[in-house]
């Protein structure tokens, strides 16, 4: 497939409304799978890692009727099979799942499916899922008494076999939402109460939208509960075994992940101005803007009233004159799937940004520190890697160049971006990509780009 040119830009101005909330999304299909009774989510995302969480939840035997649809976002209807269903469900042979490329399909899944007795279910997927880590789950499913398989003991396919669960307490070893999310779903099947505990909390979507759906989920502090360097309290998240979740009304808010490209676009391109409207700002997941705040960017965020239990608002950013930070371990979950941007916007800030306890980035899409590392030197930048991090030297912008997406949808975001804000432009290739979370993300850009 040849590259895309982003060439570089006038200012960006004007406001939009970013596509539905993709960790959202996905939630939203699987817990109305999980219900009794028929769930209406309202402005489920559109796209291809969301089609394949829809896929999987009618592979099930759920029903799901779509009832409208409009630029990238769905209203769907999803009767569900109820918490025992998959094994009711199931036949003599084991079940193959196709994941395509979503990451949090594939780990949250097994969490409902391990706990069925009388089931057999094997997950797979793309070539990138085939290098996704999902020893993270399988060792806590099997200390909760799970049988599972997985190829090399840790990449899928991930091979389960539904067998009676025991609650447990864990400790996570790395800060991850769909671990964390995982053991809570297999919580809901096991017996007694089962426990995680987050030294540095992740997104909570999970915690909010159970409790919606009628489960019994206490959250208590962990440690000395102090915020400290940007970090949110430690937390132990409790679970109780449930006969059944009750269907709900699911909406949801727009993916502030997905405004995070227009942010820093808007504070890169001198003269920008542009507003996201709709924008989901749960505190679990808005880290980005603490950290854009240390480095001077002029960002007003006016929240608005909640959507479907999640803060949303609104999002103004002008651009701004940046100077360096440094990320700190306790951020990372916070602001995950937006430090490579932190990285582009490294290289228009003043001094060296450095983001470390980051290893997690490794185990993306694409290993994200090699690849921001590298986008940002072929763009005639100066970026270096760690084991666990990455530092960028502000160098006043960035030339232009050639940039590989890697089949990673936001590095492909990523480098559009920084095409807009360099002196040459970037060819990308692998724009497709994009189309794992947002499939409007061109037209949406080029709304935000004046002639002025
Ligand atoms: C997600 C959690 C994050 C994030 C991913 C979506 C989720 O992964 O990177 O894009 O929906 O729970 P980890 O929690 O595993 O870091």
């Amino acid at each position: 497939m040849s590259a895309q040119r982003f060439a570089p830009s006038g200012r960006l101005s004007g406001s939009l409304t970013p596509p539905p909330d993709k960790s959202i999304s996905h939630r939203a299909a699987l817990f109305a799978a999980m219900a009794t009774g028929t769930s209406r989510i309202t402005g489920y995302l559109d796209s291809d890692d969301t089609r394949s969480t829809l896929a999987a939840v009618a592979a099930l035997g759920a029903a799901v009727e779509p009832t409208a649809a409009e630029n990238g976002s769905l209203d769907v209807d999803v009767k569900g099979i109820g918490l025992e269903g998959p094994a009711k469900n199931a036949g003599a042979e084991s079940l193959l799942i196709d994941v395509g490329n979503a990451g949090t399909l594939l780990r949250l899944l097994p969490g409902w499916l391990a706990g069925q007795p009388a089931g057999a279910w094997s997950l797979d997927g793309d070539e990138s899922i085939r290098r996704r880590p999902v020893d993270r789950i399988a060792d806590p499913l099997r200390e909760m008494g799970a049988e599972v398989r997985c190829r090399d003991a840790r990449l899928p396919p991930l091979e389960l076999q539904g067998a009676p669960l025991s609650g447990i307490t864990y400790t996570m070893p790395v800060a991850s939402a769909q671990v964390k999310s995982c053991v809570l779903l297999a919580g809901l099947m096991a017996e007694g109460t089962t426990t995680v505990v987050e030294r540095d909390p992740s997104r909570d979507h999970t915690e909010r939208m159970l409790r919606a759906a009628g489960g019994r989920v206490s959250t208590a502090p962990e440690g000395s509960g102090l915020m400290l360097e940007g970090r949110l309290p430690g937390k132990r998240v409790s679970v109780e075994r449930a006969a059944s979740l009750e269907p709900c009304g699911f909406s949801v808010p727009g993916d502030f992940s997905s405004a995070a490209f227009f942010i820093i676009a808007a504070l890169i391109v001198p003269g920008s101005h542009v507003r996201l409207e709709g924008v989901g700002l749960n505190p679990t997941r808005i880290g980005l803007l603490g950290i854009l705040n240390r480095m001077g960017a002029q960002i007003e965020v006016e929240e608005g009233p909640p959507l479907g239990g999640e803060p949303r608002g609104a999002i103004s950013v002008r651009h701004s004159n940046l100077k360096r930070t440094s990320v700190v371990a306790g951020e990372v979950p916070l602001a995950i799937d937006e430090l490579p941007l932190v990285g582009l916007v490294g290289a228009f800030a003043e001094g060296v940004t450095v983001v470390r306890g980051a290893a997690e980035l490794r185990h993306k899409e694409s290993d994200r520190v090699a690849a921001v590392v590298e986008a940002v030197n072929a763009l005639g930048g100066e970026a270096e890697a760690f084991d666990d991090g990455f530092a960028v030297r502000g160098t006043g912008g960035l030339r232009g160049g050639a940039v590989s997406s890697r089949g990673d949808h936001r590095l492909a975001m990523v480098a559009a971006i920084a095409g807009l804000a360099s002196k040459e432009g970037a060819e990308v290739d692998g724009m497709g990509a994009s189309d794992v979370s947002y499939p409007g993300f061109e037209s949406d850009l080029s709304s935000l780009l004046t002639s002025a």
